[in-house]
């Protein structure tokens, strides 16, 4: 297939990119997250950097095995701390991929003790995480391009043009939850990819790695640089 021929074609380019689910505290030994597994983030990181980009990750908790070494890397648990390490690289980057699965809230206060079991019933105040592809989005340059990710279970279509466009994404690759083969911890994916100038495509049921290279062709070919 042609991404064989392409080695290089990101040379030059720095690329960050958020993986992984985040840890939201509850108190000093219990958190909220979500079943992100970072497997299609780290595949894209490693595309990113075999076909010759330098590549910032920015991680939650992850267990797959990895070599940091050959990125600029950097652990993060929390939405915020995610927040604040994307931030404080964002403005030198090329193109921006945000595969972490956010949480989309944190619990309102952190209790500084372990809670102690007491009650039958017990609830927990959550207040709302900040959007760091939304607010990254927003500070964008011309010359940035920015990829999101979404994962509907229904009216797939609709709510990831809608992210496109609210998060002022240039690209939005839509994880079908209904696809047998798709989605968290499995090695294969089938993806939906939508530009915001109104392309669509739909990829073959492949290895993540092999799905990683084919976004970057579109990444490739939707950016103001493609004539490389
Ligand atoms: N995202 C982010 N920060 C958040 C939430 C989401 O950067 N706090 C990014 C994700 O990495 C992904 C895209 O936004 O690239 C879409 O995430 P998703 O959870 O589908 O979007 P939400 O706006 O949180 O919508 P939903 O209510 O469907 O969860
Ligand atoms: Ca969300």
């Amino acid at each position: 297939q042609r991404f064989f021929e392409s080695k290089g074609d990101f040379s030059g380019k720095k690329v960050a990119l958020t993986m992984g689910p985040t840890q939201e505290a509850i108190d000093p030994v219990r958190f909220i997250s979500n079943h992100s597994s970072g497997k299609m983030g780290l595949a894209l990181a490693e595309a990113f950097l075999e076909r010759g980009a330098e590549v910032w990750v920015i991680s939650g908790p992850v267990a797959i095995p990895v070599n940091k070494e050959k990125f600029h890397w950097k652990d993060v648990n929390s939405a915020e701390e995610m927040f604040h390490a994307a931030s404080a690289i964002h403005s030198q980057m090329d193109i921006v991929v945000f595969t972490a699965a956010v949480a989309d809230y944190a619990p309102a206060t952190v209790a500084t003790e372990k809670i102690k079991k007491d009650e039958d019933a017990m609830q927990i105040r959550l207040k709302k995480n900040v959007d760091i592809a939304k607010e990254l989005g927003s500070k964008k340059q011309p010359k940035q391009f920015h990829v999101g990710f979404a994962l509907e279970t229904e009216n797939e279509e609709f709510h990831a043009k809608e992210k496109l466009q609210r998060k002022n994404f240039d690209l939005i690759v839509l994880n079908s939850m209904k696809e047998s083969g798709a989605g968290f911890r499995l090695d294969t994916n089938r993806v939906t990819v939508f530009s915001k100038n109104g392309g669509q495509w739909k990829s073959p049921l492949a290895s993540k790695s092999e799905i990683a290279q084919l976004i970057l062709d579109h990444i490739k070919r939707e950016s103001s640089w493609t004539l490389i």
